[in-house]
C-alpha cells in the first residue's frame, strides 16, 4: 500500500544546450558575494570555468573561489570550505562540477554558521540545520548522483574510516541547477559509466522495497528502460546528445525524491558501497556495481514476485513455461550481462579491497530495514566475499 507522504521539490532546473542562460536569470536574485566551488580542474580544461566566470562578471558579482574539491569530499575539506564561506561573506555558493562538488557546497551551506563541528553535528548525530543556510546553485558537469535536485550530501572522514550521507530538508536543496548535457561530454569513460550505474542503483534501491505495485514502481520501470537503452548507445557514442540528455534527465528523476514517495526504500547497496568507499576511496558508482549482483541474488528469494516483475517489465524476459524463481533469476542474469556490456566494475577486488579490510568494511556498513531482507553483519560479509 502506498504510504502517506508530502511532496515538494524546490529546485528550479534549466535543461539543455542553452541551460547556462539560466544562470544569468538566477544570479540577480542573490547578493554580491559568490563563492565559486569546483573540483580538481576539469572545468578549466573544458572551458566551463570561463563560461561561468564570464557570466558572474557580467552580473557584477564579487567572486571568491574554493577549488580542489576531491571526489568523495572529506570532512577536513568541509571545515576549510566553511572558513572560506565566512571569510567572503558568501551570499550564494555556486557549485560547478559533479555530485562531489554539489554535495560539498550543500554541506558548507548548512555548516558555515552552524557553530559546531559539522561532521559530528550532521554526519554522526544527524541533527538538522538550525543556523543560517547559505543558498546553493549548481552547474552540473557529471551525471549520476541526483545531487542537483535533492538534499543529499555525502562526506568522508578518512581518520574514522567512515563515509556517511545526510539527506537535508528542502531548505538545503540547490535553489537552481543548470543541466547542459554537452557539459558532460568530456567526462572520462570510467566516470561516465560509473554515473550510469549510480542512476540504476538509485532506482533499484527504491523499486525493491515495499509498497510494491505503486505508481512509483511504474515510473521506476520506465526510467530503468530509458537508462538501459541510452547507456548502450552512449558507451559506443559518448557524444550522442539524445542518449546523454535522456540519461541526464533520468538521473535527476532517479533521486529527486519522486520515486521514493509512499515506499519504504532500501539503500543497502549504498550502505555497503559507501563502506567500501571509506576504505578504498573508489569511484562511487563502481562501488555500487561491484556489490550489486551478489546483493540482489542474496535478497531475491525474499521477494521472488517482485524480481520476476523486474525481469519481465524491465529486461523483457519471456515468462512462459518458467517458474517465478526462474524468471526472477533470468532478470538478474540480463542485468549482469548489461553491466558487463557497458564495462562496469563487477567485484570489490578490482577496487582495491583486500581480505584484511573485510572486518572493517562490514563494521562501517549501516544496516537498513527498508528492503526485503534486513541484513545482518554476517550477511554483509557473505555478500562482500562473493564480490571479491
Ligand atoms: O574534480 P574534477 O577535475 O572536476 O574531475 C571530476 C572528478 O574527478 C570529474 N569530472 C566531473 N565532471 C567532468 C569531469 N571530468 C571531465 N569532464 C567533466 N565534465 O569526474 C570525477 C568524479 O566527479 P564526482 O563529482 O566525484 O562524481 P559524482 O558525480 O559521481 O559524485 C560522487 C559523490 O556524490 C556522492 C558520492 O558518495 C560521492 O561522494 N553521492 C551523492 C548523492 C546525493 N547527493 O544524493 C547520492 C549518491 O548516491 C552519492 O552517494
Ligand atoms: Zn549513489
Amino acid at each position: 500500500m502506498l504510504g502517506d507522504f508530502t511532496y515538494c521539490n524546490p529546485t528550479k532546473l534549466y535543461f539543455g544546450k542553452n541551460a547556462l542562460d539560466g544562470l544569468k536569470r538566477e544570479l540577480p536574485k542573490y547578493g554580491k558575494n559568490v563563492l565559486l566551488v569546483y573540483g580538481g580542474g576539469s572545468i578549466k580544461r573544458n572551458g566551463i570555468y570561463d563560461k561561468v566566470t564570464a557570466i558572474l562578471k557580467e552580473c557584477g558579482k564579487t567572486v571568491a573561489e574554493d577549488s580542489g574539491i576531491m571526489p568523495n569530499p572529506t570532512s577536513d575539506k568541509l571545515n576549510e570550505g566553511c572558513e572560506r564561506a565566512r571569510a567572503c561573506n558568501a551570499d550564494l555558493i555556486l557549485a560547478v562540477g559533479g555530485g562531489s562538488v554539489c554535495d560539498y557546497a550543500k554541506a558548507v551551506s548548512v555548516s558555515a554558521y552552524c557553530g559546531d563541528d559539522p561532521w559530528e553535528k550532521f554526519f554522526i548525530r544527524f541533527e538538522e540545520p538550525d543556523g543560517k543556510i547559505i543558498p546553493v546553485g549548481c552547474v552540473l558537469t557529471m551525471v549520476g548522483t541526483g545531487s542537483e535536485m535533492n538534499g543529499g550530501s555525502v562526506i568522508t572522514n578518512h581518520a574514522q574510516k567512515l563515509k556517511i550521507g545526510h539527506v537535508f530538508g528542502e531548505e538545503a536543496y540547490p535553489k537552481f541547477s543548470v543541466l547542459n548535457p554537452e557539459f558532460t561530454f568530456t567526462l572520462p569513460a570510467y566516470q561516465m559509466k560509473a554515473g550510469f550505474f549510480d542512476i540504476m542503483s538509485h532506482i533499484l534501491e527504491q523499486y525493491f522495497s515495499d509498497a510494491d505495485d505503486s505508481t512509483s514502481d511504474y515510473i521506476s520501470e520506465g526510467l530503468l528502460r530509458s537508462l538501459i537503452h541510452s547507456a548502450r548507445i552512449a558507451v559506443k557514442d559518448p557524444e550522442n546528445y539524445e542518449a546523454r540528455s535522456n540519461i541526464m534527465w533520468t538521473a535527476t528523476w532517479a533521486l529527486n525524491t519522486l520515486i521514493a514517495k509512499g515506499k519504504t526504500t532500501d539503500w543497502e547497496v549504498h550502505m555497503i558501497g559507501q563502506a567500501v568507499g571509506a576504505y578504498t576511496d573508489a569511484t562511487h558508482g563502481m562501488t555500487l556495481s561491484a556489490v550489486s549482483m551478489p546483493y540482489y541474488r542474496f535478497i531475491m528469494p525474499y521477494a521472488p514476485d517482485k524480481f520476476a516483475r523486474y525481469a519481465v517489465n524491465v529486461w523483457g524476459v519471456n515468462e512462459s513455461g518458467k517458474s517465478t524463481g526462474e524468471v526472477a533469476a533470468e532478470g538478474l542474469d540480463e542485468m549482469e550481462k548489461w553491466m558487463k556490456e557497458i564495462g562496469l566494475v563487477m567485484n570489490v577486488t578490482d577496487l582495491g579491497v583486500t581480505p584484511d579490510m573485510l572486518d572493517g568494511i562490514v563494521k562501517a556498513t549501516f544496516l537498513n530495514e527498508g528492503g526485503y531482507k534486513a541484513l545482518t553483519a554476517v550477511d554483509v560479509r557473505t555478500i562482500l566475499e562473493q564480490s571479491m
